[in-house]
């Protein structure tokens, strides 16, 4: 008999939600995470009173009863509404687009003095087959929506020209023809009280977790300390790269203390001219209504991903989802290990989709009995 039930390796959603739902069926687990905190990429860290969002701004949202339950049994979440604005050459704009950006764009009041205006921008792109980003995003809103706050902003994301962009990454461009900032369409969003971290010391109390412990350097020793394997790494090193390896988007953050009470008047700003190399500056403490006396803000610049980079965007292309596919196959012939969450799946999933999967695939696991 092996020492563990599970080794969990990563103490993300994931790997958390994974740890914490099988105690709960009295098994026995061992999460390991090779950085030096648990949270993953949700995690936030105190500094000067504010939570500070380390590897970019999170907003949970979700239109499922069971998932928004769920996480608010686990800690308090605020009433934040994500209604982030936009900055180019000087000017503000409302995001998403609704009546209050057309409004500071063209001038116009009413919602079909926006349709008509909207109309009239896209009506020489409505009979073409959009062959890149550039086209598809000229239909679908028109030339100045586009110029003033996609074109650019999408070229520092991904590092190319949006006409060298398949058209697929934008499929909708939702255009809302009311005065609503609120940049989610889902019944319920927050930020958790205290931080996102307070969530996974929830999930992960009692339980084994030893950080700072890379699955890779000691494979053969964990591989046989437990029956099974939750797995939430990159999905290619786990098949030592047989297949090709994967591509990812990887973010640089640029962090500044400073010394006032408040910088910009809201948690995240874009950025959407080539002007700035960044894309968008997050204040931290207004996730959470801060009053400190001072503020932290986050400045983030797109970059090209390497190994030595964290990767936060797969590149969901024709090349890297065959790659991908290739692993999953090989992924679902395996009995005893899971592959779940972002890395392992090859996937941006936003966190209530993580916490969904989660715990659907840990409900299949039966009770030790
Ligand atoms: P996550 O990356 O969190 O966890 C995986 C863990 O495994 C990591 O801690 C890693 O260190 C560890 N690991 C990997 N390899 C290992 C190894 N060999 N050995 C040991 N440990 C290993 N979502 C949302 O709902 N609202 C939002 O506002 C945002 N915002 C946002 C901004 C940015 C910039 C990004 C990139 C992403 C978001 N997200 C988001 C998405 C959110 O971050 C995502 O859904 C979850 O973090 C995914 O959780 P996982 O557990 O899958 O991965």
């Amino acid at each position: 008999m092996k020492k563990y039930d599970h080794l969990i390796v990563g103490a993300g959603f994931f790997g958390a939600i994974s740890a914490f739902e099988l105690t709960k069926k009295g098994y026995k687990c061992l999460v390991i995470e090779k950085r030096n905190h648990i949270a993953g990429n949700c995690y936030t860290e105190n500094v000067e009173g504010i939570n500070v969002h380390k590897y970019g701004a999170h907003i949970f949202h979700t239109n499922d009863q069971e998932i928004w339950d769920y996480v608010n049994a686990l800690v308090e979440f605020n009433r934040y509404t994500n209604s982030p604005v936009a900055i180019n050459n000087g000017k503000l704009y409302n995001l998403p687009f609704n009546m209050n950006t057309f409004y500071q764009i063209w001038g116009v009041k009413t919602p079909k003095e926006a349709a008509d205006k909207i109309a009239e921008q896209t009506e020489q792109y409505k009979d073409i087959t959009p062959k890149n980003l550039e086209e598809q995003a000229l239909k679908l809103v028109g030339d100045d929506i586009y110029k003033l706050l996609i074109k650019e902003y999408t070229e520092k994301q991904w590092g190319v020209k949006a006409t060298e962009l398949p058209a697929f990454i934008i499929k909708r461009l939702p255009v809302r023809f009311t005065f609503d900032n609120n940049y989610f369409n889902d019944r319920f969003q927050g930020i958790p009280m205290g931080g996102y971290t307070k969530i996974f010391e929830k999930l992960l109390e009692g339980i084994e977790v030893q950080l700072e412990t890379d699955f890779f350097e000691n494979r053969a020793y964990f591989e046989n300390i437990a029956e099974n394997i939750i797995y939430t790494g990159p999905i290619d090193k786990f098949f030592n790269y047989e297949a090709g390896k994967l591509n990812y988007r990887s973010l640089r953050f640029e962090n500044e203390t400073l010394d006032m009470e408040n910088f910009q008047g809201n948690a995240v700003v874009n950025y959407t001219s080539h002007e700035e190399a960044f894309t968008r500056i997050i204040e931290h403490k207004h996730f959470e209504f801060g009053t400190q006396e001072k503020t932290i803000i986050t400045r983030e610049y797109p970059q090209d991903w390497n190994e030595n980079l964290e990767p936060y965007y797969p590149v969901n292309d024709e090349v890297n989802n065959t790659i991908y596919n290739a692993y999953k196959k090989k992924a679902e012939a395996l009995e005893n290990v899971i592959f779940g969450g972002r890395l392992a799946e090859y996937k941006y999933y936003d966190m209530h989709q993580i916490v969904g999967s989660a715990l659907a695939k840990m409900k299949k696991i039966p009770a030790k009995n």
